[in-house]
């Protein structure tokens, strides 16, 4: 940790084992900006409790393999602060004074936790499913960012909402206890590509479309071989149309190079490579590209106590910086 460095704080809610959305839309991210941050990465255990209170079975066991896959895509405990929220306690008490000043239309006015509630709805929850702790979710987000008192909070686009009401948050807490201390956190967008899933929608694990940073090279093949390409091309030699077919060829963009894409680009016009053998070839290009990731965790996998030693130390780290950051909000809110 350089001292100096702007901060930044940023989570995932642990669903399990992660895709190559999370590896091209997060982690590639994130292991790039742990060189240039003081950076405090974090496993949002209490976040998915929000909507996964009644399926606790699989909690621990996904907090674990998020753990596994960070570490395989170069997650760095020597660069990063890598913790468990649930193993930092001192988050949860901002969250109780982040409660009392937060106006409840704040949070009911929150976009994207309006789109949320309108998910679980439509996947057959009812109304009692969404609970007051949901309705608290950008609540608890701010004390995430808070409790580091980060400048940046690297996240994709449909999270900007939340950080915005936490700007709204911290800020509203400094006017009512008098302070400037605490930072009002910026969102920090990168450019990403959209993963799209082998079916051509978004990929999500619940959408059964998803290739897992951890699936072994022949699942990843069976995956890719089942997408669907230019669907007027009936025979091998047909000329195709690239543009047409949009989850092969633009993860040809995604793995290969420009020069790649225009070969494969040219003789699939031409009718000079069939669908088969190109998903073969691409299958090939990303069993490649992800074999050193899933070496290193197969590596971890045989050593569950040195992952569960970095998640402890990780979080050690964090509540030490959370009890400082803790010590000061009770201090200016007059607790003691
Ligand atoms: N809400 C984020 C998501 O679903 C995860 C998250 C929780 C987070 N707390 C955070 C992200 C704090 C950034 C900062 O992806």
């Amino acid at each position: 940790m350089t001292e100096g460095r702007k901060r930044i704080v940023s989570g995932m809610r642990s669903t399990g084992k992660l895709h190559l959305g999370h590896y091209f839309g997060v982690l590639a991210n994130w292991k790039k900006l742990q060189n240039e941050y003081d950076s405090f990465f974090f496993i949002a255990d209490w976040h998915a409790l929000t909507t996964k209170f009644d399926s606790t079975e699989t909690l621990a066991d996904n907090v674990y393999n998020v753990a596994l896959d960070w570490l395989s895509c170069g997650i760095d405990p020597n660069k990063s602060t890598i913790y468990v929220q649930s193993y930092v306690p001192q988050i949860a008490q901002l969250h109780i004074y982040l409660s009392m000043i937060t106006p409840q239309n704040w949070v009911e006015r929150d976009p994207t936790l309006k789109d949320m509630a309108r998910a679980l709805r439509e996947g057959g929850h009812n109304d009692s499913q969404i609970s007051y702790g949901l309705l608290g979710y950008p609540v608890l987000m701010t004390a995430d960012i808070m409790m580091f008192n980060a400048n940046y909070v690297p996240v994709g686009i449909d999270q900007v909402p939340h950080v915005e009401l936490s700007r709204d948050i911290v800020r509203r807490f400094n006017n009512i206890y008098k302070t400037d201390f605490f930072v009002e956190p910026e969102p920090l967008l990168t450019q990403i590509p959209l993963m799209k899933g082998v079916d051509g929608n978004k990929m999500g694990k619940s959408f059964n479309n998803d290739i897992k940073i951890s699936d072994d090279e022949k699942t990843t093949e069976k995956k890719i071989m089942s997408a669907i390409t230019d669907r007027s091309r009936l025979r091998r030699d047909d000329p195709g149309h690239p543009e047409d077919c949009e989850v092969v060829y633009d993860y040809w963009k995604i793995f290969d190079s420009e020069e790649k894409v225009k070969e494969i680009d040219s003789l699939c016009r031409k009718g000079e490579i069939g669908c088969a053998q190109c998903k073969r070839e691409l299958a090939q290009k990303v069993n490649e590209m992800l074999a050193p990731i899933r070496a290193k965790r197969k590596e971890l996998e045989n050593n569950p106590k040195l992952v569960k030693e970095i998640l402890l130390e990780g979080s050690n780290k964090a509540q030490k910086e959370a009890q400082i950051i803790l010590d000061k909000v009770k201090e200016v809110v007059r607790m003691y």
